[in-house]
């Protein structure tokens, strides 16, 4: 990721909330116009096209019971494989900070949508999968009730603690500050930490050494064969980590060769995901 771009997203990072209500002003084409730039940029460390497209949901009569003042969706599909979520919660998630800083706000969809009505806009058949669809546009100046209590509800405005998400060497060294490490790696994981999870879960784990963080998956929900939400996840938190990363100059490189030996992860909830080496 070059660094202008890791500059934009990673400080879309800490402005970034979910967003339900909007203020029911139509979408401007100079607001559309970048979306649907970004719509057509799937690069991702996977290499799994996705097609996604930028709609307006009434013409379908497809709706989320939780948004309010928008009709304007961005919905997508990419074929039925392994890696397929990860994928694609990086993709969109670059679409969404993107999104962000044009002062736009989004809100990720995957249960609380009439999922029927948005898979016939996606075009899915039994070789493609669209595990989440994106509300957007401008923020209301007040949520709705119903928000107020969704956000309450799901303790939105918060992350779990350091010491559950960031390791030194191995699951048995957690880190209970950010002090701890070197104060531009820390602003890196504060990128991380900030990121959207489905249900608020907050399933990646990260284990630190020299020149490389090793990520896993904490399993709480049930293994959706398709569209599995916190594989969605996953793949979020590989765009917040490698935007944060890129911001403070250390420009990273995928692989997916298992981790670092003696990281250890005696845990059966978690599991192996990808390694960035910078
Ligand atoms: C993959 C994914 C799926 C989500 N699905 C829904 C959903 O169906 N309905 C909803 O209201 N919020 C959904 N969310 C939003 C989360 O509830 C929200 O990200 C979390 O509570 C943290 O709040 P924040 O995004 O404001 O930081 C989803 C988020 C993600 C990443």
């Amino acid at each position: 990721m070059e660094a202008t771009e890791a500059a934009v997203l990673a400080s879309a990072c800490e402005l970034r909330r979910t967003v339900r209500t909007f203020d029911a002003s139509p979408l401007s084409s100079e607001a559309r116009e970048p979306l649907e730039t970004l719509a057509s940029h799937d690069e991702n460390p996977y290499g799994i096209p996705i097609d996604l497209r930028l709609i307006d949901a009434e013409a379908y009569g497809a709706t989320s019971r939780v948004i309010r003042g928008t009709n304007w969706y961005v919905v997508g599909s990419l074929s039925r494989r392994a890696h397929a979520e990860e994928a694609f919660g990086y993709v969109v998630e670059r679409l969404i900070l993107a999104a962000t800083s044009h002062g736009l706000g989004t809100a990720w969809l995957a249960g609380t949508i009439d999922r029927p009505a948005f898979e016939r806009v996606a075009e899915v058949d039994e070789n493609r999968i669209t595990p989440a669809v994106i509300a957007v546009g401008t923020p209301a100046a007040r949520m709705s009730a119903l928000e107020r209590v969704m956000r309450s509800k799901l303790h939105a405005d918060e992350r779990a603690p350091w010491n559950a998400l960031v390791f030194r060497g191995d699951f048995a060294h957690p880190m209970s500050s950010p002090d701890e490490l070197d104060p531009a790696l820390a602003t890196a994981l504060t990128c991380v930490r900030a990121a959207p999870s489905a249900q608020n879960l907050q399933p990646w784990r990260l284990v630190c050494s020299d020149g490389r963080i090793d990520l896993f998956e904490h399993r709480t929900l049930p293994l959706r064969p398709i569209g599995d939400v916190q594989l969605v996840d996953m793949g979020i938190a590989m765009l917040h980590l490698e935007a944060g990363l890129a911001q403070q100059g250390m420009c990273g490189t995928w692989s997916f060769d298992g981790p670092r030996a003696g990281a250890g992860y005696p845990d059966p909830s978690l599991t192996y995901v990808a390694t960035i080496s910078f």
